[in-house]
């Protein structure tokens, strides 16, 4: 039987809204008097905060509990072990059939984390993987001391069904968050050190309240918090880019100029295949609104290669759409068949090696695309946020409006707000020279 744990060590895997969650979790152990360590194998409790989106996610929690386990063990110890977050949703008992952990809690209960270490503690078995109509935030403790830039999830779950997604099964039916929790979240982040804050939901701008507000909505009302000087929002989708929000983006200056927008593909007929809703043009068209309003965006964006049936006519629609775009970064994958969704069961599943082609082919589009995004941006003067110390003498690392990667020296503190003028471009980080040092 594991002992009552007195140390843990969160561990987060996947996107941003299981960063967030791996800080709630981390808070919530807090507040039982446990204590943090950065050193996984020295801790108590272990929670990995898994993700599931592609298939060598999964693979590697399973590694990761095994190595894990070694690591501990070369010190004499066997560490209890939590997993948290979408594996835990999708498999389930599963894990505790394969790893033998000792807590599997889901994405929607790990409010109830602290009672499930205790029934694991007294030897009993300790899984909860419900979607309580309650929402989890209610149960947890308030925000303490957080980095400049801060997440904040307002809306959960996605009702799209894309049809090669798992988050409508691990992450549950769409839901926002009430206008006054996020208000009162959003001040105690900025009163516990946050200038940024990121609203994370996995279709951001679909959220809205009993009022009507929209995500627009709520926007204006977060830039009106003393001492938040910057918002941004992911991720959303193409349909729910509402007239509001686009014109939050002409008005609003605290909203960055940065819009992560996926599109996934640049064929119709594959789009269609994959259930998104929109098609290759209605998508152009939004994003030439964006840009109407707010010229300068940084656009960002996911797209996956290889979905099933997939032609190379059809990729070459990608590429073009690509070419057309002038995308400032994105993410690309290729297509991985998850269990339960339609895409995994489809005919015509691509071979790996003409995946594997395609995916370098459209990486180096966006690669091009993105140096030349940064090399553009030389010569601008803007503001940069600094969220840590570089690695030379006086360097300080942080962001630019447009979210790239900013380096420079000088006598500045985290969290400082300084204009600078970008001097020189690399392909993923640029260059600052400080004009004037802002107040801290
Ligand atoms: N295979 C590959 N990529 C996927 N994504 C989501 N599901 C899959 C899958 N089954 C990608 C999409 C999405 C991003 C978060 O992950 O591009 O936007
Ligand atoms: Fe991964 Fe999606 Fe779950 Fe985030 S919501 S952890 S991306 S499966």
């Amino acid at each position: 039987m594991p002992a009552s744990p007195k140390t843990f060590h969160v561990k987060s895997f996947g996107c941003q809204m299981n960063v967030y969650d791996g800080e709630r979790m981390a808070e919530l152990m807090a507040a039982q008097g446990l204590t943090t360590t950065d050193d996984a194998s020295a801790a108590d409790l272990v929670v990995l905060n898994t993700c599931h989106i592609r298939e060598r996610a999964t693979e590697r929690v399973y590694s990761e509990i095994g190595r894990l386990r070694k690591d501990a063990g070369e010190q004499g110890r066997k560490p209890m072990i939590a997993v948290a977050g979408c594996v835990a949703q999708a498999e389930g008992a599963e894990i505790v059939r394969r790893a033998k952990v000792d807590v599997v809690v889901g994405p929607q209960a790990y409010h109830n984390l602290p009672d499930l270490v205790a029934r694991a503690a007294a030897g009993e078995a300790a899984l909860d993987t419900d979607m309580p109509v309650e929402s989890k935030f209610v149960h947890l403790p308030g925000r303490r001391k957080v980095n400049p830039s801060a997440f904040l999830t307002v809306q959960e779950g996605c009702d799209k069904f894309c049809t090669y997604c798992v988050v409508p099964y691990t992450r549950g039916a769409e839901v926002s968050r009430s206008f006054s929790a996020i208000m009162d979240e959003a001040r105690s982040l900025v009163d516990a050190g946050a200038r940024e804050i990121t609203l994370l939901g996995q279709n951001v701008n679909a959220w809205n309240d009993a009022d009507d507000r929209g995500l627009h909505g709520l926007i204006r009302e977060l830039d009106r918090i003393p001492g938040l000087h910057r918002i941004r929002y992911t991720t959303s989708h193409p349909n729910d880019m509402t007239q509001g929000l686009i014109d939050a983006h002409r008005d609003v200056e605290s909203l960055m100029p940065f819009l992560h927008l996926p599109v996934q593909s640049g064929s119709d007929r594959i789009l269609k295949a994959m259930n998104r809703q929109h098609t290759r043009d209605s998508y152009m068209r939004v994003m030439d609104r964006v840009r109407a309003a707010r010229p300068d965006i940084a656009l960002s964006g996911d797209f996956i290669v290889g979905f099933p049936g997939e032609t190379e006519a059809d990729f070459a629609d990608t590429l073009s759409l690509v070419d057309a775009m002038g995308h400032a970064q994105a993410f690309s994958f290729k297509y991985s068949p998850r269990p339960g969704t339609p895409a995994a069961t489809m005919a015509d599943q691509v071979p790996a090696e003409v995946m594997d082609d395609r995916l370098q082919r459209l990486q180096a589009a966006l690669n091009r695309d993105q140096h030349a995004f940064n090399l553009a941006s030389v010569g601008r003067t803007c503001t940069i946020l600094l969220e840590r110390r570089g690695k030379l003498p006086g360097q300080m690392l942080g962001k630019s409006p447009w979210l790239q990667s900013v380096h420079l020296i000088g006598d500045h503190q985290i969290g400082d707000l300084v204009e600078v003028e970008l001097v020189a471009a690399g392909p993923n980080s640029l260059t600052g020279q400080a004009k004037v040092k802002a107040a801290a």
